[in-house]
């Protein structure tokens, strides 16, 4: 026999698992998400939201594996700018821009294509991709932004380095400062166009091993001196 007691708890667990299961994978413009809410790629690979590295405090705004654990940080925005308190927000604001705000609304990170060329009207949304790729996009489909165009540290399929010679958007993977700070550290590797285009791993700006050019089997390796 089933009494209202029992019954009244499902109702509660379903509810409450409903509520949780339902994530976000994507926002409209003045849409939000808040520090402790995630946006959630649609089958659930990739997860969006505020995260402390190591022993830091500050607040950055990243993406992750949703079922990794321990987390496995693959993209950060802010990653020169913490928020300082659990106040931050992610927002598709009015101008078609994602920008992270910290508790007093000043923008600490913005994906910065309303003060470049884009023409946007309210049909941008912002969508978090089954790839990892976070996308704004018109209402015709157009992609005007994407993380993909600026890699943190780890490269995920589907990104590429180099330079955009049209843009002049360089794009290269950047090392952390160090486990507690995402911030650039000193290691990069990116694409140096001279010549024959070549993959290379910098130290600051100086070239410490170039990958070498593709010669149709694999690539060369040769250190530089
Ligand atoms: C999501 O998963 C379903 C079922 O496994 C699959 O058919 C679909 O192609 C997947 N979508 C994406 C975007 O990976
Ligand atoms: C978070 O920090 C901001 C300043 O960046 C401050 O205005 C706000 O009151 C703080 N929020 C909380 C809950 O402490
Ligand atoms: C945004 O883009 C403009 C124009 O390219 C540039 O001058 C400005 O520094 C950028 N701002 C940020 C926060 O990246
Ligand atoms: C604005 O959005 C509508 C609806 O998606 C679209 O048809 C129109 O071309 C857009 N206008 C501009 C300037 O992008």
């Amino acid at each position: 026999m089933i009494d209202s007691i029992t019954v009244i708890f499902c109702l509660f667990f379903l509810c409450s698992y409903l509520r949780t299961s339902t994530s976000l994978d994507s926002l409209s413009l003045n849409q939000f998400i808040k520090d402790g809410e995630t946006l959630v790629s649609a089958n659930g690979t990739f997860e969006m939201g505020f995260f402390s590295p190591g022993n830091s405090k500050g607040r950055y705004l990243g993406m992750w594996y949703k079922k990794l654990t321990p987390l496995t940080v693959l993209w950060v925005a802010n990653r020169e700018t913490p928020v300082h308190n659990n106040s931050g927000v992610l927002k598709l604001n009015e101008n078609g821009d994602l920008v992270v705000l910290n508790g007093e609304n000043t923008m600490v990170w913005s994906s910065n294509i309303s003060s470049n060329r884009v023409v946007v009207n309210n049909s941008i949304t912002a969508k978090f991709l089954e790839t990892g790729n976070l996308v704004l996009k018109t209402g015709k489909g157009d992609i005007v932004w994407q993380s993909f165009d600026y890699p943190t540290d780890t490269l995920l399929p589907g990104m590429k380095l180099g330079w955009n010679f049209i843009t002049g958007l360089n794009k290269k993977q950047t090392s952390w400062k160090s486990i507690d700070d995402p911030a650039k550290g000193e290691y990069s590797s990116a694409i140096d166009p001279r010549g024959y285009p070549q993959a290379v791993i910098l130290k600051g700006s100086v070239i410490r091993l170039r990958i070498g050019s593709w010669n149709g089997r694999g690539m060369d390796i040769q250190h530089s001196h």
